[in-house]
């Protein structure tokens, strides 16, 4: 099995690390678009044209059979259009875990942390629509300009992305938010220090477990067999810092550069 992966850079390595506790007996093909990160503070049409070029440079240059949208933005502008634009490709994107939050709270008190982009856009409206209309949950929504290219420069415990986190966390910390969902799947690479900001204990919910038990299942009706090993192949469209590559998936490192 032949699975493509992509995010605006690093952070859909958060979902590849849930994949590899999961998926065997596959090739994982990943592009971490650098060169045009970040995709929070772009329009919904660059972000679609970004992933339908990917998505092409995948199926040309490595046959997949599965796509993995592991951004929340890309999924929130592209999902749909890549569903109707590629209909014989296995296709999951990445959520907000907006239902795993609500069965974790207790308090009703949750957190959302995304790009502007993915809070923008109609399908985060749509989900939070129908799953938090319960009068009694409350959701403390908030977009983080520019926490994006902290973790991309390698900042994952400076001052600065510190202060920026507190900054938007003291609203979740003085109403008594336990819940906090990472709605980019960049933000995991920050959870100890959300949590450290946080003082008391949080549930902090991301989705790369969901997604890889949902490419599991749909491979598996394909005839996967999930068994022998899991290949890993990495690249990227612009700078990469290979040392946080490094603490994220130790061993894989090594990242070819390629132009799309
Ligand atoms: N990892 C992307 C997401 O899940 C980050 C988007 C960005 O580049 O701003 O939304």
């Amino acid at each position: 099995m032949k699975i493509g992966v992509f995010d605006s850079g690093l952070g859909g390595l958060t979902v590849v690390v849930a994949m590899t506790e999961m998926i065997k007996g596959a090739e994982i093909f990943y592009v971490a678009d650098t060169k045009h990160a970040p995709y929070g503070e772009k329009t919904k049409e660059e972000i679609l044209q970004f992933s339908l070029d990917i998505t092409q440079y995948l199926i040309d240059h490595h046959h997949i059979e599965a796509l993995i949208v592991a951004c929340n933005t890309a999924t929130s502008a592209a999902i749909k259009e890549l569903r109707e634009a590629y209909p014989g490709l296995i296709i999951i994107g990445t959520e907000p875990g907006i239902k795993p939050a609500i069965q974790a709270t207790k308090t009703k008190n949750i957190g959302v942390l995304a790009t502007p982009a993915t809070l923008k856009g109609d399908k985060y409206q749509q989900l939070v629509t129908t799953l938090a209309s319960d009068g009694d949950i409350k959701l403390y929504e908030q977009a983080c300009p520019g926490l994006v290219e902290q973790i991309e420069k390698g900042e994952i415990q400076s001052s600065r992305t510190r202060e920026m986190l507190a900054a938007w966390l003291e609203p979740m910390l003085s109403n008594n938010v336990d819940t906090i969902v990472l709605g980019c799947t960049h933000y995991p690479l920050v959870a100890d220090l959300i949590q450290e900001i946080m003082v008391y204990d949080i549930v902090l919910i991301h989705t790369g477990y969901a997604i890889s038990r949902h490419l599991l299942a749909q491979t598996q009706n394909k005839g996967h067999l999930n068994e022998g090993p899991l290949k890993i192949h990495l690249y990227t469209t612009g700078e990469i810092q290979t040392g946080i590559i490094d603490q994220i998936l130790p061993g894989h490192e090594s990242v070819k550069s390629i132009k799309i």
